[in-house]
């Protein structure tokens, strides 16, 4: 009530004050019209960028790489604010946050996207990919075109694959070196039905927890055990509650970046174009990069002395392998023959 008293008063005084001092009140409505400053704003564009890791693992470098990029080619007129670390939505909400355009790009790990798409849970299956090499094939080739085009049809606009790594286990007391290993074992999760039936496989519970919950549930020993790559395990510091790290390299982690698809058609033609060509150069520097900065991490895990490092040889590898089969029959009645077939190729040549 007092509100609306006030802007009475505040119109009257300049209805009265343009009848007493002769001037036109539509002039000085133009005259603000007209502020180049206020022009200026409209046109600067914001992209808001939440993701879930930190700031110095590949995905926090290559975002970074990326903004750089964008409000270079653009004169700053494109800007993008990274929020790291969940600091704005976790990997819980971020993918709703994207939908409802109050961010404008995320980039999940493409196990989160599983349950909505599920033919990207070819991705998730354990040893698919025993390369770099194969890795990138999936991306570039059928496998990732068939994927986004799935996507595309959605809020949700798939720009491109990022890379991470191969994903490694860790645990508390046991090492975990034969499928035995993991018996009775609790582990976190991502919300990945592949991933669920990799772990039933091995005879561990699992539990589904957000990624940046799972220090705090690893200490209280609600779980006792987790998987991911070395620049996760590093970066968030899951090393200083676990007694051992076993490097499998049993499945792989990657991203998918995603923009909203309102936001992206109401761009211009020159704004899509100069954040395409910059996605692909960040792509292709994380491609390059993830490599190095996981194995830096991994380097830094051994000299912190907690935690101790197991590699699984040949032998032990075949072993873990075959306690996985299952997981692929399983996974094909949601994947589909075709791209299953794919990914035979790929990892045939
Ligand atoms: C995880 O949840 O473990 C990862 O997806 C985190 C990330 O984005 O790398």
């Amino acid at each position: 009530m007092r509100t609306f008293a006030l802007i009475s008063l505040f119109i009257c005084s300049g209805v009265l004050a343009a009848f007493v001092f002769g001037f036109d009140l539509r002039d000085t409505v133009q005259t603000l019209e007209y502020d180049d400053e206020q022009e200026g704003l409209e046109d600067q564009v914001v992209i808001k960028f939440s993701h879930v890791t930190s700031e110095h693992t590949p995905k926090g470098l290559a975002a970074r790489k990326f903004a750089e990029l964008v409000e270079e080619r653009t004169n700053g007129t494109v800007s993008v604010e990274i929020y790291a670390n969940g600091a704005l939505y976790n990997d819980q909400d971020e993918q709703q946050a994207l939908k409802e355009n109050r961010v404008q790009m995320i980039a999940p790990a493409t196990s989160k996207l599983t349950s909505e798409y599920p033919g990207f849970q070819i991705l998730d299956l354990p040893y698919a990919f025993s390369s770099y090499e194969e890795v990138r094939k999936a991306y570039e080739g059928t496998i990732g075109r068939t994927l986004l085009a799935e996507l595309n049809k959605s809020e949700m606009r798939g720009m491109g694959f990022w890379y991470n790594g191969f994903k490694q286990m860790t645990s508390t007391s046991e090492s975990l070196l034969h499928p035995s290993d993991f018996e009775r074992m609790h582990f976190r999760r991502m919300p990945s039905p592949v991933i669920e039936r990799q772990f039933q496989a091995l005879d561990a519970s699992t539990s589904l927890l957000p990624f940046n919950k799972t220090y705090e549930n690893l200490h209280v020993e609600f779980i006792n055990g987790q998987e991911n790559t070395t620049s996760n395990i590093y970066t968030k510091k899951l090393y200083e509650t676990q007694d051992h790290l076993t490097i499998s390299n049993h499945g792989y982690l990657g991203y998918i970046v995603l923009t909203n698809e309102t936001f992206w058609k109401n761009l211009s033609d020159e704004q899509r174009e100069i954040i395409e060509t910059s996605m692909e150069d960040a792509t292709e520097w994380i491609r390059r990069h993830s490599i190095e900065t996981n194995d830096a991490h991994l380097r830094e895990l051994k000299r912190t002395d907690s935690i101790s490092i197991h590699y699984l040889n040949q032998e032990q590898q075949n072993i873990w392998r075959q306690a996985l089969e299952p997981v692929y029959i399983e996974t094909e009645a949601f994947v589909g023959r075709e791209l299953m077939q794919e990914l035979d190729q790929i990892t045939d040549q």
